[in-house]
């Protein structure tokens, strides 16, 4: 149960090299940049990329970061309820959290009941969307329990002409979740790795995709599944003051309301995918 009225997003992935620090750090210039909200990074990752990307690059006021690696890889019940008592901390003092976690089977499910959001960042190629799967699988009962935190997928990496997501509509999922806009692969990426933002310094085409892809986030935050009961949408649309902040902001936004498109062409923003039967 979220007590604290913040927004807390997890963006984890068992797989190095997928995209967690620069989503989660370039997620996190987002809010504080483009939506002047107050956010900080927890880096759980024992290589701490993430807050040393908030450490080299230019500061911005409503920015922090907090390196807590020790946290978490305990593996007990002590660990798990100090990485609670961070990200609870850490969202006392601001608007959002957004916490990097290079996920291991010593963390357990337990961690994901804190969170509102849960970001997975992936390729599209067959192997890492397997490996994904994997992961989606061992999460499974955490992410379809009641009050359990919403599921986003992130490709990333996406090739700039690969429009199709023939790879994507091959696979069943365990899960429902929702699909966010691909992040194209992009120099800018590369050469602001762990020095700055792509909403602060990359090239147009860049910034205009990776806005996009925060406010599908934002609308992520927003979303109510379909598949809740009367009451249990009711209690999951009560907004949350970040929440609230963020909707009203984005309320004069084209409405991108989620649908159910199993055949996907094209992937504008959010969208529902179809849960697979298993
Ligand atoms: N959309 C992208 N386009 C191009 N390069 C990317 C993109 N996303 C990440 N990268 C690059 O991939 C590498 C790994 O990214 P990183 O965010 O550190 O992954 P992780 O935290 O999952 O290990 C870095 O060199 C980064 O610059
Ligand atoms: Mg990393």
């Amino acid at each position: 149960m979220n007590t604290t009225k913040k927004l807390k997003i997890l963006v984890t992935n068992q797989k190095g090299g997928v995209g967690k620090s620069s989503l989660s750090t370039n997620l996190a210039a987002y809010f504080a940049i483009e939506k002047d909200l107050q956010t900080v990074l927890v880096d759980f990752d024992r290589q701490a990329t993430s807050s040393q990307w908030v450490v080299h690059a230019k500061p911005h006021p409503k920015l922090r970061a907090e390196s807590v690696s020790q946290v978490i890889h305990g593996g007990n019940r002590l660990s798990l309820f100090s990485a609670r008592s961070t990200i609870r901390d850490a969202a006392a003092k601001s608007d959002v959290v957004i916490t990097d976690i290079t996920w291991s089977p010593v963390i357990g499910p337990d961690i994901l009941d804190v969170f509102d959001l849960v970001l997975i960042p992936t390729s599209l190629s067959e192997l890492e969307l397997l490996s994904t799967i994997g992961l989606l699988r061992d999460l499974r009962m955490a992410l379809t329990k009641s009050g359990a935190p919403k599921l986003v997928l992130c490709p990333n990496k996406v090739h700039p002409f690969q429009r199709k997501f023939n790879g994507m509509a091959a696979q069943r999922f365990p899960v429902p979740f929702l699909l966010a806009p691909p992040i194209t692969q992009s120099k800018a990426f590369e050469v602001l790795h762990q020095k700055d933002f792509v909403i602060r310094a990359g090239d147009d085409d860049t910034q205009a995709r990776f806005r996009q892809f925060g406010q599908a986030i934002e609308q992520a935050a927003a979303f109510v599944p379909s598949s809740l009961s009367a009451p249990q949408r009711q209690a999951a649309a009560a907004p949350t003051e970040a929440m609230r902040v963020l909707h009203e902001r984005t309320q004069n936004a084209p409405a991108n309301s989620p649908v159910v498109q199993p055949a996907i062409e094209e992937i504008p923003s959010i969208i529902r995918a179809k849960p697979a039967t298993i």
